[in-house]
């Protein structure tokens, strides 16, 4: 979370005094079809669906890609676990996947990790950092894959000057306290495929749309039972405001990801991107020879090392590793009939090199509001805490 206050609240406000809290009402200002307008328009994508997290977004997401029970979906070894858990909660089965020094998914271990049973790949932004999404949109045109970015911790970032979740099939957006734009929680999907975006509505409030008018058109022809992933108007307004701050906090992040590792030249080695000008700029990773010279870095420093932040590795994803997919075992999805074949065995060190690559390496988050004094101090801490 970084910048919040007076017109969030002034947004609150406003709806509370309407007393028309309920999206499908809309009251006197529409905020969740303003959002939705809005975001579409910034990110340069035909639909978009405001929901309640951003694994309910890449569930409706996956959901309207069709995929399910038979079908293998390739998930990197770093992610947050809630990435897996969308692949399962769809009923298919996530394939681990090794990430490069990128931190972001290897394309070359995407190939070696494709069956006849890969039906998409999700690339994940990882802290903001654009995957390499010219070599997956090859790979998946190659063998006919959907892809679904997994853009989670990179709103509003961008690779090769588009907007990261509108290069793929569909992509996901979490507004969750920790990200660049926030509401406590939030998410959002977008798509340029009308059937993906039809599926995800449905699925992510059937009941509402079938119930409340005119939302989609058609509807029972295509309804199908889903969840209820829906938002309010006092969500979706404090979104509005936050989205008309989003390139300015990123352009404030790359202005102090710019000056620290300017400041740090020479002295510590930066990690490779696959486009540094879209990189988020939430954080400023340091790459090091040894594992050891990483602890003692992050020690020093205040960092941490991403091995060292539990279930975004994939040997800390619990329930995955124990194939827990369901508490009711006929729905879980490593249970069913039509994914016999295709479970994977899962193992702490399936993902050797991406274990590698995460303990050498140390996060420091970087704030907007960061004066020249504290980005100096901050460069001072770095340097002090190299060997
Ligand atoms: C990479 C990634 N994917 C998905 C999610 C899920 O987002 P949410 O917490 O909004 O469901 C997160 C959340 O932190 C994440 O970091």
């Amino acid at each position: 979370m970084y910048r919040i206050g007076k017109e969030e609240i002034d947004a609150v406000a406003r709806v509370i005094e309407s007393k028309e809290l309920f999206k499908v009402n809309g009251g006197p200002y529409h905020e969740t079809e303003n959002f939705e307008k809005e975001i579409r328009e910034k990110l340069d994508t035909k639909y978009s669906v405001l929901m309640t997290s951003g694994v309910a977004a890449m569930t409706a997401a996956l959901i309207g890609m069709g995929i399910g029970p038979g079908d293998q979906v390739i998930v990197p070894g770093y992610t947050y676990i809630a990435s897996a858990m969308a692949v399962v909660a769809a009923g298919a089965i996530p394939v681990l996947c090794e990430v490069d020094d990128t931190l972001t998914i290897d394309p070359d271990d995407i190939r070696k990790k494709i069956t006849k049973h890969t039906k998409a790949i999700i690339p994940v932004h990882i802290q903001g950092y654009p995957c390499n999404m010219d070599a997956v949109t090859e790979i998946a045109k190659e063998y006919g894959l959907l892809v679904l970015e997994d853009a989670c911790q990179a709103d509003g970032g961008s690779y090769k000057g588009r907007r990261l979740g509108t290069i793929g099939d569909a992509g996901a957006f979490s507004f969750n306290f920790f990200k660049v734009i926030t509401a406590g929680e939030g998410g959002a999907l977008v798509t340029d495929d009308e059937d993906i975006f039809r599926r995800a509505m449905i699925y992510h409030d059937a009941s509402a749309i079938a119930y409340f008018g005119n939302q989609l058109d058609d509807i029972e022809k295509d309804s199908f039972c889903g969840t209820e992933f829906r938002t309010d108007e006092i969500k979706a307004a404090i979104l509005r405001v936050q989205l008309t701050k989003m390139d300015g906090i990123l352009k404030d992040l790359r202005s102090v990801k710019t000056a620290v590792a300017k400041a740090v030249e020479g002295k510590l080695r930066v990690i490779r991107s696959n486009d540094a000008d879209g990189d988020c700029a939430t954080t400023i990773t340091f790459s090091f020879d040894t594992a050891d010279e990483a602890v003692s870095f992050a020690e020093k420093s205040g960092g941490v090392r991403p091995i060292d932040t539990g279930k975004h590795v994939y040997s800390r994803w619990t329930p995955i590793i124990r194939k827990r997919g369901a508490f009711n075992p006929l729905m879980d999805p490593f249970r069913m009939e039509a994914n016999k074949d295709i479970v994977p065995e899962y193992t702490e060190d399936m993902c050797p090199k991406t274990l590698e690559i995460l303990s050498k390496c140390v996060h420091i988050n970087l704030n907007p509001d960061w004066t020249a004094e504290q980005i100096g101090a901050l460069a001072d801490k770095l340097i002090g805490a190299v060997k």
